[in-house]
């Protein structure tokens, strides 16, 4: 508190994410206020952790009468018509200046509404992705401001207070315009679903498909953790699958949870973005569509039932293409979400900066790896040699240098584990889909002739020769039947 008494800023919405968070500002020494709709909750949060000297108000006015000017409200409310009704709230009591941070899983375009709607008023308006889970708010998130400059700048000393810390640096950055910071946070969902599925299908198939048990499993998941996969997802698998059943002894926890995913609407919120921009996401659109046949349990079951496909030992994959083929997938998947958040920087004048979003993603966020100081040295011209040709950006990722030497040594062991899974009748989406978009996209020559052809024939749609590209022309095809 300054010497006003009045508060550095304020946390709307004290679930466990925004209670974290208001407990991770307190920590760093900032006065913090917070208000919840069911007031005894905020006072009990107060009560249960004295030391962050928590000013419940009991109204979003009196909240607002707490903090010093211009001044900063962080909502931590359901994404969705919950950040309006706030935001109408607080309309008629904000001033010049003063900021509102949305720092909800927000849609994207539901932010471009809130950042219009704050241009024609008086006070200003960030949305902002937190990534890290109930720990990182309370430890050192990842944080993804987007929206109004002048507002970041005066959030930037909070916020860089609270982040992660890696060896990269603070994990907090201005991410662009308008909806940019939840844009950014919706392709890190977006990248987490991809990681997510690759990782369930490699360990699947080492135990399912190669008949390993579970702590080998977990073994050579610790291994990996200690290698290029570093990273926090496979750190956590292999806790996952060592931890016993409390319900069981003897048995492991694993084995006791039914195989439906659940999905709050991120990873599909991203491929829905990709195709509305044009890029293509296989790797993120085959983790999304695994969680929805998942959850198709019943549905799954009467199809084994009906139709009891052949499945067999995966034969003739070693422990080492096991690692090449995740790792090589996971470039496929990580190249598909930077070139998205290239493309709607463009398409959406964000002006993203890719290598800083690498950079913010090394610590404090789900998806943080080791891997990402590398994207964020291939996204950042001045890290890499000088030169005319090592200073240009890839074009897309698995095109830098050294992603491109990494993923050419992984070919042949990702090559054998897709081959091998479906030889034996194994599931491997995302592997699959990963290597096949990666086949499509290093095939010059590819199938899409016929496509031309069949639109022309069927609808008259034209098509180009490759004697005369850009040139749009039809053909009377001739036809075996009328
Ligand atoms: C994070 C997480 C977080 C959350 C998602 C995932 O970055 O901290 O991504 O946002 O875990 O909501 O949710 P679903 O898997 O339920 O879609």
């Amino acid at each position: 508190m300054s010497d006003t008494g009045l508060c550095d800023l304020a946390v709307v919405g004290l679930g466990v994410m925004g209670g974290n968070l208001a407990r991770n500002f307190a920590s760093r020494g900032l006065r913090v206020a917070g208000y919840q709709r069911t007031v005894e909750h905020a006072h009990a949060l107060a009560a249960a952790h004295p030391e962050a000297h928590l000013r419940v108000a009991s109204s979003l006015a009196e909240l607002v009468g707490m903090l010093e000017r211009p001044r900063r409200i962080v909502l931590m409310v359901n994404a969705g018509p919950a950040v309006d009704s706030v935001l109408d709230q607080l309309d008629p009591l904000l001033e010049d200046g003063d900021i509102v941070v949305d720092g909800g899983n927000s849609l994207y375009t539901d932010t471009d509404r809130r950042v219009a709607r704050a241009e024609a008023r008086p006070w200003r308006f960030v949305g902002m992705g937190v990534s890290g889970g109930a720990e990182g708010a309370l430890l050192g998130p990842s944080i993804m401001p987007g929206g109004d400059r002048y507002a970041w700048e005066r959030l930037r000393h909070p916020l860089e207070a609270i982040a992660a810390r890696s060896p990269s640096g603070v994990c907090v950055t201005y991410c662009g315009r308008g909806s940019a910071g939840h844009f950014v946070k919706m392709v890190h969902n977006g990248i987490e679903y991809g990681d997510m599925q690759l990782i369930a299908e490699v360990a699947s198939l080492m135990r399912e498909g190669m008949g390993w048990p579970w702590g080998q499993v977990a073994d050579t998941f610790a291994g990996w953790n200690r290698g290029e996969l570093e990273s926090y997802l496979i750190e956590i698998t292999a806790d996952i699958l060592r931890a016993p059943d409390p319900q069981n002894p003897g048995a492991l926890l694993i084995d006791a949870i039914l195989d439906r995913a659940g999905q709050k609407g991120t990873g599909k919120w991203t491929v829905v973005a990709a195709a509305e921009h044009g890029v293509p996401i296989p790797t993120i659109a085959a983790a999304v569509d695994a969680r929805l046949l998942s959850a198709a349990k019943d549905l799954r079951e009467r199809a084994e039932a009906a139709l009891r496909p052949s499945r067999g030992v995966v034969q003739g994959v070693s422990p080492d293409d096991l690692r090449d083929a995740l790792y090589a997938a996971k470039i496929a998947s990580y190249t598909q979400g930077f070139a998205l958040l290239q493309a709607a920087s463009e398409a959406r004048d964000y002006g993203t900066n890719l290598a800083e979003i690498a950079r913010i993603w090394t610590g404090g966020c789900i998806i943080r790896a080791a891997f990402l100081e590398r994207i964020r040295a291939s996204f950042a011209p001045a890290s890499r040699p000088s030169g005319p040709e090592g200073s240009e950006r890839p074009e897309l990722l698995v095109l830098a240098p050294d992603f491109a030497a990494d993923v050419a040594r992984r070919l042949p062991g990702w090559r054998r584990v897709v081959a091998a899974a479906a030889a034996a009748g194994h599931p491997i989406p995302g592997l699959a889909a990963s290597l096949a978009w990666f086949d499509t996209l290093t095939r010059s020559r590819g199938s899409a002739s016929l496509i031309q052809a069949q639109r022309d024939y069927f609808g008259s749609h034209t098509y180009e020769r490759v004697d005369a590209p850009g040139v749009f022309v039809h053909t009377e095809w001739p036809r075996s039947s009328q």
